[in-house]
């Protein structure tokens, strides 16, 4: 798998929509990269989504990143955006993110809780992203949340396998025992995709 052309630079298409705390010189590599929201947008135009679950929302760059992506896969189809965040660490983080996620789709919601205590929610996704708290228990749970809310034929991307190596085992070994192929990208934190 390798990142689509038109999605080679997502700094340009997220530059409108950064937090002023993300306006830096410094530490931004994440945005300026070039192997990081770069997967999003290409993973998430393969696929075409109807509708995107994400667990850890901040300012909305990985929610811009895929729903570009899948824009660009059907420019006249407003995917569905359910986006999880306790905003343990940004206060209002997920109203900044929502006015930058409805400019690609007016189908967007989020809720403001602990992703421990979601409830049951009977909509199914075809894509869900992990990218709360990066714990093993709260790994599993998220895990478990994802897997209950996926379409058939979905997929689960988890983020940081690098920057946090101890998630990366349990990872694996939760995939083998839920019946999912874990594929490693190497991306600036490290993805797992399972499908
Ligand atoms: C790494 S940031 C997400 C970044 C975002 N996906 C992006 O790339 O633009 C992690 C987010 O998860 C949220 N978070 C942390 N622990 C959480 C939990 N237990 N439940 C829900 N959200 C959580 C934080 O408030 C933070 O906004």
């Amino acid at each position: 798998m390798k990142i689509a052309e038109f999605a080679e630079d997502m700094y340009p298409i997220l530059e409108p929509y950064l937090h002023p705390m993300d306006r830096t010189p410094f530490g931004d590599e994440f945005l300026r990269t070039k192997n990081h929201y770069e997967w999003y947008a290409t993973i998430s135009n393969m696929l075409c989504p109807k509708a995107i679950c994400e667990i850890g929302v901040r300012f909305g760059y990985s929610a811009i990143s895929m729903l570009w992506g899948a824009e660009k896969a059907d420019p006249f189809f407003h995917v569905r955006y359910l986006g999880i965040d306790n905003e343990s660490a940004e206060e209002g983080s997920s109203e900044f993110a929502l006015k930058g996620i409805r400019k690609f789709t007016d189908n967007a919601s989020t809720m403001k809780c602990d992703s421990l205590t979601t409830g049951h929610i009977s909509e199914k996704f075809n894509l869900v992203h992990v990218d709360g708290m990066h714990t093993v228990p709260w790994l599993f749970d998220d895990l478990r949340f994802a897997r209950a809310v996926l379409k058939n034929g979905g997929v689960i991307l988890v983020d940081d396998m690098t920057l946090f190596p101890a998630l990366m085992p349990p990872t694996k070994r939760w995939a083998k025992e839920n019946g999912f192929d874990a594929e490693f990208i190497p991306t600036h934190r490290g993805m797992m995709l399972l499908k």
